[in-house]
């Protein structure tokens, strides 16, 4: 598919670009409290839009450094980038962390590619091709019961406003799963499950960069995205939980008996 083609494209030079700046100084900018924002991301996003304007002039563009750009209100199609998910980790050479490119139409996104540089592990999707790893074909896991599955998560850069529902999640999964992890990179969490190193995911206050190429791949390996109530998932919304599908209503019960 010409269009996952180009994200996958895409992905590796950005990723080339985190790399480059691994090792060297960062340029570390505050956005916020704890939302930092680095050289890398800015070039990395900056070198993905460039070339999709090269190639594809009337497509739309959601990027997370520079928002909304391009052509028209995306109708032929709008490309979401996250340059570099995972930033914080990323300041302090924690090796955790991707590129996350994706394209939508007619509000559904078709493809997507998440790329970890440090692994040289390309994530990648297309509505109807199944999901990849490189070249290896995903599955989620089969895990069948909460109390057997590791689940991971992520917190909001607003969490100190929304401590005790955080924690009231968080604890609940502590005590209903095997064990919790917090990796600090959204679209590599969705990309795990798809490939079955987890079993889900949930988070709030996510945006459509962090979600929108996970989603696909983890959907195309057999996954189950909802909101917290279980009711459909939108990239636009604020609630994510992921599975392998399996977990999924005792997850969805965990976080209606914990509150959100
Ligand atoms: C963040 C990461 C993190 C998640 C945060 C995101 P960024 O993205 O995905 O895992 O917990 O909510 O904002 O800022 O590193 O691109
Ligand atoms: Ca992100
Ligand atoms: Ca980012």
């Amino acid at each position: 598919m010409e269009y996952l083609d180009f994200a996958i494209e895409l992905a590796s030079a950005a990723g080339d670009v985190l790399k480059h700046y691994m090792d060297r100084e960062k340029q570390v900018e505050l956005k916020g409290r704890a939302n930092l924002v680095t050289i890398a991301d800015k070039e990395s996003e900056a070198l993905v839009i460039r070339r999709i304007v090269e190639r594809y002039p009337t497509h739309a563009v959601l990027a997370e450094e520079s928002g909304a750009s391009g052509s028209g209100e995306g109708r032929e199609g709008r490309w979401i980038i996250d340059p570099l998910d995972g930033t914080t980790n990323f300041a302090h050479q924690y090796p955790f962390f991707c590129v996350s490119i994706a394209f939508e139409q007619e509000g559904n996104v078709l493809c997507g590619a998440v790329y970890d540089p440090c692994r040289d592990e390309m994530f990648s999707a297309a509505r109807g091709l199944g999901s990849f790893m490189n070249e290896q074909r995903l599955h989620v896991s089969d895990v069948e019961k909460l109390g057997g599955a590791l689940v991971l998560t992520g917190f909001p850069y607003g969490v100190r406003q929304k401590m005790e529902a955080a924690m009231s999640q968080f604890e609940g999964f502590l005590f209903e799963s095997q064990a919790v992890r917090r990796g600090g990179s959204a679209a590599l969490d969705l990309s795990y499950a798809a490939l079955g190193r987890c079993d889900g995911f949930w988070e709030m206050d996510l945006h459509p960069w962090d979600t929108a190429a996970g989603l696909v791949i983890l959907e195309e390996a057999g996954g189950r995205v909802t909101d917290f109530a279980g009711k459909p998932f939108s990239i636009y919304g604020k609630q994510i939980v992921a599975s392998n599908g399996k977990i999924h209503d005792e997850m969805v019960a965990v976080l209606g008996k914990c509150g959100y």
